[in-house]
């Protein structure tokens, strides 16, 4: 049986802490689709995240192209803290600290998500989500991401994966 995965991140509190992004102006070619923004090559975002089997976790995240990391520091409601460091080679770990501590190691076929991993994605026009009006775009149908049109900055992004 098929468990599709569906996990929704609101990044409702991104904070992008190293680079600042420049704002286009998409009003300035309105004939033009809009593209997304390159994400900053290192950021630290805080996510929401609201997975298929209804759990939700918060996750932090440290995104670091030049170094070919990306942190994540997961928890779900009263859960441990989950640490996961991805490296670009696709090898992952994701450990538990404390007395029960689990550590675990696995590797991808892929590593981090290039910060223009969105490049040749179709845009699909403007909604509002969680009253932010953004632009949106799907990508293989597998990601949808949602830009907020003022600042430019990622509000959200829904992903499928079948994988699981
Ligand atoms: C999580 O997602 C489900 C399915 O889309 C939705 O029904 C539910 O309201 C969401 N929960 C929260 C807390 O966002
Ligand atoms: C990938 O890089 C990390 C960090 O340098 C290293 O610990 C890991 O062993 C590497 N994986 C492979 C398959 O080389």
């Amino acid at each position: 049986m098929l468990n599709r995965l569906y996990i929704a991140i609101l990044a409702l509190q991104l904070i992008l802490t190293l680079l600042s992004h420049t704002v286009q102006s998409s009003s300035d070619h309105p004939q033009i689709a809009p593209i997304p923004s390159p994400w900053p090559e290192r950021f630290h975002a805080l996510l929401y995240m609201n997975l298929s089997s209804s759990k939700l976790q918060i996750s932090n995240l440290w995104y670091d192209w030049p170094k070919g990391r990306n942190v994540n520091i997961i928890q779900k409601q009263l859960g441990v803290l989950l640490y996961d460091i991805e490296w670009n080679n696709g090898t992952s770990f994701y450990y538990t600290l404390g007395s029960h501590g689990t550590c675990m190691t696995t590797q991808f076929e892929v590593g981090i998500l290039r910060p223009d991993f969105l490049d040749g994605a179709k845009y699909v026009g403007t909604a509002v989500t969680d009253g932010f009006l953004c632009n949106v775009w799907e990508k293989v149908d597998f990601i949808w991401y949602y830009e907020d049109v003022l600042t430019n900055r990622p509000v959200r992004w829904d992903f499928y994966d079948d994988c699981n």
